[in-house]
């Protein structure tokens, strides 16, 4: 065996060696370096070649390129096996199984849905069924049925905004008595809380979609008095025992007589003065109410000599606003976590 042959096989075991004894990857780097770095033990053998005489370099050098491709397949091995060693130490080391989890955040309800739901469960309670009607509307059931025909001014009104001639983004939930009434006979006993839409500039207290919520009771012998007693009712149990209902003479045509309904400020308990929330009325206004006008009852097949039945039709963020002491509607739907969990 020749000189060089007996001084790289011995390098190789020492290799091998020291390989094996690294105790992880810095340690493997420190081998690396000290047999295949710049200045390591295998570049020291390569410039011994240059002593060789000429015949005998090709087949030296090769012999050293072979022993280094071997040497750095070892590396490699080593490499990997080290790796995976750290990550099951790793592994053991950082996960521990027994430490409590992070709680999973719990979300809360948007306020204009809490008022929806507490007004649901308000009239359900009452055997009130809540339904609900389709965002887009025909005019028929939004106007005409609503004895608003097309040159009614109070079309004006309600800022609508049309998709074709006939059909409309629903400005009110008030077609979804007409939808109703067209498929049930009396009694009925209904809330339809549900989207709206009207071409509003957007501020404080505008936005150009919104909630309402919808009630109509028809039956026999129905008057004023139970749809006074039914919203007082429904005002103390959103706002509290102390509250007050107010009826302002008003005009819808598919109502007759017609009020425009009134609680009281939530924020100065009626107090007014400079309060921000009323405007130093003391009342907030919730929306219009009445009783359901003879005309929209025979559109939909009623006798109203035999049936009478009233409706209201409340903004539910105005509710909100008021319930919750809020003082810009955009927060309901800028999406602000903190604003929403305060609330919650
Ligand atoms: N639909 C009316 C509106 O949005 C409110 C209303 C509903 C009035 C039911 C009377 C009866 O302005």
């Amino acid at each position: 065996m020749s000189e060089l042959a007996t001084q790289l096989e011995e390098l190789r075991r020492r290799f091998g060696n020291a390989v094996a004894g690294a105790p992880d990857e810095a340690g493997l780097e420190q081998v690396r370096i000290a047999y295949l770095g710049r200045n390591g033990e295998v570049t020291q053998v390569r410039r011994t070649i240059g002593r060789l005489p000429a015949h005998e370099r090709p087949a030296a050098g090769k012999s050293i390129n072979d022993a280094v491709g071997a040497m750095e397949a070892e590396l490699q091995t080593a490499q990997a096996r080290l790796e995976s060693l750290t990550f099951q130490s790793e592994l053991a080391e950082s996960i521990d199984v027994t430490f409590p989890a992070i709680p999973a955040g719990a979300g809360s309800l948007n306020p204009v849905r809490r008022v929806i739901d507490d007004a649901c469960t308000y009239f359900r309670r009452h055997g009130f069924a809540v339904v609900v009607g389709d965002e887009i509307e025909s005019d028929y059931n939004n106007f005409d049925a609503l004895n608003i025909p097309s040159d009614h001014p109070a079309r004006e009104g309600f800022d609508s905004f049309w998709i074709t001639a006939t059909l409309l983004l629903r400005p009110h939930t008030s077609p979804v008595q007409i939808r109703t009434m067209q498929q049930h006979r009396p009694p009925i006993a209904i809330v339809a809380p549900g989207k709206c839409f009207r071409r509003d500039a957007v501020d404080a207290r505008h936005l150009f979609q919104f909630h309402q919520i919808e009630g109509l009771l028809v039956a026999q012998g129905i008057h004023f008095g139970h749809l006074k007693g039914m919203l007082a009712e429904m005002c103390r149990e959103l706002f509290g025992a102390q509250q007050s209902v107010r009826f302002r003479p008003s005009y819808f045509p598919f109502t007759e007589p017609s009020a425009e309904v009134d609680t009281t400020c939530p924020k100065c308990g009626g107090e007014g003065a400079s309060c921000s929330m009323c405007g130093g009325s003391g009342w907030i206004e919730l929306g219009g109410a009445g009783m359901v006008h003879p005309s929209v009852l025979r559109e939909v097949g009623y006798d109203p000599d035999i049936y009478s039945g009233w409706a209201f039709g409340f903004g539910v963020e105005r509710l909100a606003l008021a319930r919750y002491e809020v003082d810009d509607i955009r927060r309901f739907i800028n999406g602000d976590p903190n604003f929403l969990e305060q609330l919650a």
